[in-house]
């Protein structure tokens, strides 16, 4: 079993502990070291709660990361988006892989840099962008693979929350309060936080490169900051186009990631918040719905898929998956299967194509 160390997910933090166990899931590695928090004292309760040996826990990634170097694999980081380029740096530059959460970094400079480091060092380099986990978004892309919708003609994708439809962040909330800071989020709030998941799942699924954008932020609620709602117009490679919206203050929507994909041939549909169901429509056909797990599966996602059809599997499954994957990379070479940090550096290009698009009034940029 590999062994890790983790940067961000301290007590009370949102996504470090899904992270721990979704290491824990498939049994591909174990936490050994960490800097949760930049309050010591912090770090040293969840070390605690964990069961980490007291000398393994640490007050900077800088000192983690130089003293575990040799004794860890590698480093997950799960910190605010402005604490991850730091901690990548840090870890790359004594030798340790990386798993880093998303946005990647706060600027595309930032983010070549690392993948340069990484490069240069032939380190494993990888961003959670979850939704690559899931056995029926592998479906959708195996389907379009082997020419099920023929010709792509539109997406569409959306992503809208509606927990940051008030203020939270003038609350004491903590997970808004950084979200909602330019200085700590990366002068984008929700484009960084939920659109660079629309912004990596569309190619991956699709094999499509955009090419061309326009994009209008918003900011829907007063007294903010930044954008918690926007809409990106798309074009791509083969001429196909399509059409994003993201939003954070779109009330009484939770999750509600949805996917939707129409060729010369048919269409395919996949909602996040009903994760086991494809829907797949040829041209002329009734709709037909491939539940995960069942025979129709193809090969290469059903390898993903872990429970009979009709058993649940979701989020922190998807997130298992990836790290399977990446642990295989690391332990045995195997081919990279996983979002890398030539994605994460893309994810970050889209959010600056964004914002001076909108700027300048929705103009059309090159990708
Ligand atoms: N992949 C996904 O689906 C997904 C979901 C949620 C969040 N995220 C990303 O995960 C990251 C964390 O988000 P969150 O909601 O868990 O935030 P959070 O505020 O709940 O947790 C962040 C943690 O990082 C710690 N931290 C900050 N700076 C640090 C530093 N320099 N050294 C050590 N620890 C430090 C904080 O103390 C806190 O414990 C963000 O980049 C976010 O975009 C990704």
């Amino acid at each position: 079993m590999l062994k890790y160390a983790m940067i961000g997910g301290g007590p009370g933090a949102f996504v470090g502990s899904v992270h721990r166990n979704a290491l824990a899931l498939n049994g591909d590695a174990k936490l050994v070291a960490g800097c949760f928090s930049r309050d010591l004292e912090k770090t040293r309760a969840i070390g605690a709660e964990l069961g980490l040996a007291e000398d393994r826990l640490y007050a900077t990634p800088e000192e983690m990361a130089r003293l575990e170097a040799g004794d860890v694999d590698f480093a997950v980081i799960v910190t605010s988006n402005e604490a991850h380029y730091p901690s990548v740096k840090t870890c790359l530059a004594n030798g340790i892989h990386v798993m880093c959460d998303k946005p990647f970094t706060v600027t595309s400079a930032q983010a070549e840099e690392l993948v340069g480091m990484a490069r240069d060092s032939e380190l494993v380099l990888a961003v959670t962008y979850t939704y690559a986990g899931y056995p029926m978004v592998r479906q959708a892309r195996e389907m379009i693979e082997r020419g099920d919708l023929g010709e792509i003609r539109f997406v569409n994708c959306e992503y809208p929350q509606g927990w940051l439809a008030e203020m939270l962040e003038t609350t004491g909330h903590t997970q808004a309060t950084w979200r909602a800071d330019p200085k700590r989020s990366g002068g984008v709030l929700s484009l960084g936080d939920v659109g660079t998941h629309v912004e990596y799942l569309v190619p991956f699924v699709t094999g499509l490169n955009l090419t061309r954008l326009a994009a209008r932020l918003d900011t829907l609620v007063e007294g903010r900051l930044l954008d918690d709602n926007g809409t990106i117009l798309t074009e791509y490679d083969t001429g196909a186009r399509g059409m994003y919206w993201y939003s954070q203050a779109a009330t009484g929507c939770v999750n509600e990631l949805k996917l939707r994909i129409y060729g010369d041939k048919g269409g395919l549909e996949w909602f996040q918040e009903d994760p086991d169901h494809l829907h797949y429509t040829p041209i002329g056909q009734p709709k037909q719905t491939i539940v995960r797990g069942a025979p129709e599966m193809l090969p290469g996602a059903m390898a993903y898929s872990h429970t009979p059809a009709g058993h649940p599997e979701g989020w922190l499954q998807a997130f298992a998956n990836i790290y399977t994957a990446f642990c295989a990379t690391i332990e045995h070479g195997a081919a990279p299967d996983f979002p890398t940090g030539e994605d994460g550096l893309r994810g970050v290009r889209f959010i600056e194509a964004c914002v001076e698009s909108s700027r300048n009034g929705t103009s059309w940029i090159d990708f």
